[in-house]
C-alpha cells in the first residue's frame, strides 16, 4: 500500500474514535515507524508490509484511546527528548510555564549554583530540564514510584544530565530534614480532587493514579511539602508549585499559612493560572504553624 492511501486510512479510523488530532496522531506514528520526518512528502512510496502491519496496529489502539505518547515511547518537553510509558506520567505542555518561572526566578535572583530539588519528579521533565538549562545548578530529583524510577534513570541518561536522584515519599520529614540548604524547590505534586479521579477520560486512566491523586479535595500534597520541605530552604529560598485549574487560591492560602511570602502565580499558554513561586519568609514559620 501506498503512504498516502495509508495515512488516509488511520485518520479516518481516529476520527471516527473521536479523535479531534487525528491527522496529527498519525503523522507521528508515521515519522516514528518510518523513521523519517514528513514522510507524506513521498506520498506515492510503498509502504514495506511488515510497517504497514506495525502502523496499523498502532492507529488501532490509539483509536481505543491508548495516549500516543506511551505508543511512541517517547515525548518531548521544553526541547529534550524523554522516554515515557505505563508507570510515569506523560509530561505536560502547562508543565513547561513551572520551569519558565523557576528559570527566570534563578536568573532574576542571580543564583549562581543554586541547589534545587524536584519532588515528585515523575519522567524527570523538571530536574532534567532544569539542569540542562541552568548548568551550574546542583539539582535532585525525589520520586517514589518503583515504576516511574526506571524512566527517570534512562531520561537522566538520555538528556547527559548531572542529576542526582533519591528514591523517598516527599510526605516523609526524614527525607526533607535529609536536605537542608536548598536555594529552590519545584513540584508539580498529584493535584485531581477525589471527584476528578472518579471521572478520568479514557487516555489518562492509562497513566499512574499515583500520579494524579492527591487526596480529596486535591491539595493534600501542597499542604504536606509547604509544611514539611519549609525549614529545607534557606532563607528567602523559594519554592514552586504546578497546580489544577482554580486551585491557586487554596494554593497560595496553604503558603502563607506555612510562612512563605512573595507569592506570585503564572498562567500557561492556555491562559489558566497555573503555578505559583513564593518565598521562605525570615524566622521560624512566620512565627504561626503550619497547615497540614
Ligand atoms: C503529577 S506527577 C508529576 C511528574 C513530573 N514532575 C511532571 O511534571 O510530569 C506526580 C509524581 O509524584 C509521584 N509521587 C506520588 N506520591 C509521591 C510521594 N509520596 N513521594 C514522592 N513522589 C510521589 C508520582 O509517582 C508522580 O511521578
Amino acid at each position: 500500500m501506498v503512504r498516502r492511501e495509508l495515512f488516509e486510512e488511520c485518520v479516518s479510523l481516529l476520527e471516527k474514535s473521536g479523535n479531534e488530532d487525528a491527522a496529527f496522531d498519525t503523522t507521528c506514528i508515521f515519522e516514528d515507524i518510518l523513521e523519517e520526518r514528513h514522510p507524506l512528502f513521498s506520498p506515492l512510496s510503498q509502504v514495506p508490509s511488515d510497517k504497514e502491519r506495525t502502523i496499523r496496529s498502532l492507529a488501532e489502539r490509539r483509536s481505543e484511546g491508548y495516549p500516543l505518547q506511551y505508543l511512541l515511547g517517547k515525548w518531548e518537553f521544553f526541547g529534550y527528548p524523554f522516554a515515557v510509558g505505563e508507570g510515569v506520567l506523560i509530561p505536560r505542555p502547562d508543565t513547561e510555564a513551572l520551569c519558565e518561572l523557576a528559570i527566570e526566578i534563578c536568573r532574576k535572583e542571580q543564583l549562581s549554583s543554586p541547589r534545587i530539588m524536584d519532588l515528585c519528579s515523575g519522567s524527570g521533565c523538571l530536574a532534567i530540564t532544569l539542569k540542562k538549562e541552568l548548568p551550574l545548578a546542583q539539582v535532585t530529583a525525589a520520586e517514589l514510584s518503583e515504576k516511574a524510577l526506571p524512566f527517570l534513570k534512562e531520561n537522566i541518561k538520555l538528556n547527559d544530565a548531572q542529576v542526582e536522584l533519591v528514591q523517598g515519599d516527599v510526605t516523609d520529614p526524614q527525607l526533607a530534614a535529609a536536605h537542608a540548604g536548598l536555594d529552590m524547590i519545584v513540584s508539580n505534586p498529584p493535584y485531581l480532587t477525589a471527584e476528578e479521579m472518579a471521572s478520568l477520560q479514557t487516555e489518562v486512566t492509562h497513566e499512574p493514579a499515583m500520579a494524579l491523586d492527591g487526596g480529596r479535595d486535591g491539595l493534600d500534597f501542597y499542604r504536606a511539602i509547604a509544611k514539611i520541605w519549609r525549614s529545607s530552604l534557606k532563607e528567602g529560598g523559594w519554592i514552586c508549585f504546578e497546580f489544577g485549574d482554580k486551585q491557586h487560591e487554596d494554593v497560595g492560602k496553604i503558603l502563607a499559612e506555612n510562612g512563605f511570602e512573595n507569592i506570585t502565580f503564572r498562567r500557561d499558554l492556555a491562559g489558566i493560572v497555573r503555578c505559583a513561586a513564593a518565598k521562605r519568609s525570615g524566622g521560624p514559620n512566620n512565627g504561626k504553624e503550619g497547615t497540614c
